[in-house]
């Protein structure tokens, strides 16, 4: 997905604004350019096609000419309209060379524009949607508004989702933000700012953090921000403070951010329960702010993610149901979003999204809401869209996940829902004393637990050397395991581009079956628990059709040791805990797979971490 960096301030832009571009890199992106304001009258725009290191070579190539510059603007280019070329890069220049764009989004109604302007004999040198925009603001300009107020008019004329900052030569100590939909954020330092299309870049720079809502439009001077909407009128956005330490985002000893964060999942689940847990015998503490009689008087949760996210919701499911015994539905949020508008009586929303910042999960909460749900987002980004659209949040804690593939902000989904299906137990009564006593104690062991699996690497090292030349991958579960099979799967499929489907495990014999041969790894998970004897049936038909069968056991079952390809322990575990446990291996595995193929582990190709547009 496209990022936006900025800079304006005291110190030289460029290098500033190339470190903001590194660390937004994560996101995916094809191309990228700066806009640097060298003088009044002269912006320097640089555009390159491919990494970063080209942008940054052909900036070295100015000799230092670009060092004067103290601000200036930046973008990563995921290409939507127009191949991923250095004309269709960003920044985007007005016909008379005055404004300079960054853009992130779409901009829906770029055709209609374009031949107005075209009528106007204004025409376009890009394949892209954004250059309207700049064409636009200097047309409006040359009608004689101000830059401000032009660039009020011209948001006002734009259709679909934005996120742009903008630029004047001859007004070179003032940028200009919109937006309205994916995220824009500015930090608040000594005498400069900064912004960007997430925290990640200026977290070493500053904790003061001014979030823009959608339809806000903002003024950056070194002097301060001033807000105010598409009418002019001013509004009110105090910076918060922000706790993560930009340290957590530094990639130490570690080859790639999702090896680092597959390994800091102990810490990452401590956090994600810590101050949550009950003392003995009491109740969480999870700040929700419903009473308890709404609570109690729940009869339905609506689950709404995509993705990773949306496989936790699915093993939030099974969760709630077991404990809570309220029936709970999982949607894809595309899918919720334009589904007949019945309505949510009596139910409660719960928006699951690691960015806070899904299009869709967004538009899903909205929908929900309209429709009378009382709403949650579990969320692992403070102060996003998601946290600020519903009415309670719960902060996963995961910390900064940089790695394009879930998994860190997976498992502290999975911890938090835990939390949430006993907190609603507790209010419905539905949970057994002496079970809610195991469960709690297994969640206080669980981030020393954890630490164990770090071991289980060797194992997933050797598996993937064996298998990663595999063209396709099965893997089943069942109960509260089937998610973690769909979520294997994808990780696999994602970063390794090897096909993969997850399946529940008796659903093998009604289709997937026929794809099985002496070829196909068929990864299987079988702890001991109510589903074993069922599982170990369908793996026993698996197996006698030559499948690769790697099983994941409880220690010491040796039922599938003389007929399966390798047999993988595990430790003993609470089933409410395993899709946590079982997780963790199937994300080394992928990961150990897709460095042996050769791909770019956190940049899988086509993928981006944060996903807003629709
Ligand atoms: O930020 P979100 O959790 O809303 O993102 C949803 C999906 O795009 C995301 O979970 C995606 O599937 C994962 N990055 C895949 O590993």
């Amino acid at each position: 997905m496209c990022g936006i960096v900025g800079y304006i301030g005291e110190r030289s832009a460029s290098p500033l604004l190339l470190e903001c571009l590194k660390r937004l890199e994560y996101r995916g992106y094809d191309s990228s350019g700066v806009a640097l304001a060298i003088a009044p009258g002269n912006i320097e725009v640089t555009r390159a096609q491919g990494k970063l290191s080209s942008l940054e070579t052909k900036i070295e190539s100015l000799n230092g000419y670009a060092a004067a510059a103290r601000a200036g603007i930046g973008h990563t280019r995921w290409a939507t309209h127009g191949k991923p070329t250095e004309l269709n890069a960003h920044p985007h220049r007005s016909h008379d060379g005055k404004i300079v764009v960054v853009h992130n989004g779409i901009f829906e109604n770029y055709a209609e524009l374009k031949a107005e302007l075209a009528d106007a004999g204004l025409q376009l040198q890009s394949d892209t949607d954004t250059e309207c925009f700049p064409v636009l603001l200097s047309h409006l300009m040359q009608g004689g508004l101000g830059f401000t107020d032009a660039f009020r008019a011209a948001v006002a004329r734009m259709r679909g989702i934005y996120a742009i900052a903008c630029m004047h030569a001859d007004d070179p100590d003032r940028v200009l933000l919109a937006r309205s939909g994916p995220p824009l954020v500015i930090g608040a330092g000594d005498g400069e700012y900064l912004f960007a299309s997430d925290l990640m870049p200026l977290l070493s720079h500053t904790r003061n953090i001014i979030f823009l809502d959608d339809g806000d439009l903002a003024e950056v001077t070194r002097q301060g921000v001033r807000v105010f909407n598409l009418e002019g009128e001013p509004l009110e956005r105090p910076a918060q403070h922000i706790g993560w330490d930009a340290v957590a985002a530094e990639l130490g000893t570690f080859d790639h951010y999702m090896q680092k964060e597959i390994f800091e999942q102990p810490e990452a689940v401590a956090r994600a329960l810590a101050g949550r847990l009950p003392g003995d015998g009491g109740r969480l503490t999870l700040g929700l702010p419903f009473s308890e009689e709404e609570l109690a008087g729940l009869e339905k949760v609506r689950i709404l993610a995509c993705g990773t996210s949306w496989h936790a919701g699915l093993v939030g499911k099974y969760l709630i149901e077991e404990l809570a015994q309220i029936p709970v539905e999982v949607d894809y949020a595309s899918e919720y979003r334009y589904r007949a508008a019945l309505p949510e009586k009596n139910t409660l929303a719960i928006a699951i999204t690691q960015s806070g910042e899904t299009a869709d999960t967004l538009a899903a909460l909205k929908q929900a809401k309209r429709r009378g749900a009382r709403t949650l987002a579990i969320c692992n980004v403070q102060g996003s869209q998601a946290t600020r659209q519903a009415e309670a949040s719960l902060l996963t804690e995961a910390g900064p996940e940089i790695g394009v593939a879930s998994t860190k902000a997976f498992t502290t989904q999975l911890a938090v829902l835990t939390l949430l299906a006993i907190e609603l137990a507790d209010n419905k009564q539905t949970l057994d004393g002496q079970l809610r006593q195991e469960l709690v104690s297994a969640l206080r062991e669980l981030p020393a637990r954890l630490e164990s699996l770090r071991l289980i690497e060797t194992q997933m090292k050797e598996l993937a050397r064996e298998l990663h030349g595999a063209s396709n991958a099965l893997y089943l579960g069942r109960g509260q395991l089937y998610p973690v099979a769909l979520e294997g799967a994808l990780k696999l499929k994602e970063i390794s581009y090897i096909h993969a489907e997850g399946y529940p495990a008796g659903e093998m014999k009604h289709g997937p079956i026929a794809l099985i041969d002496e070829n196909l790894p068929v990864v299987a998970l079988m702890p001991s628990d109510s589903h074993r004897e069922r599982t170990l049936s369908n793996l026993q038909e698996a197996a006698a059709r030559d499948g690769k069968l790697v099983a994941f056991v409880t220690r010491g079952d040796r039922s599938l040791d003389s007929i399966a390809y390798r047999v993988v322990e595990m430790p003993e575990v609470h089933p409410c805990l395993a899709p946590i446990f079982y997780s963790i291996p199937l994300q080394l595995f992928a990961y150990h797979v897709a460095r042996l193929r050769g791909c770019d582990v956190d940049r899988p190709r086509n993928l981006a971490k944060s996903v807003t547009v629709e």
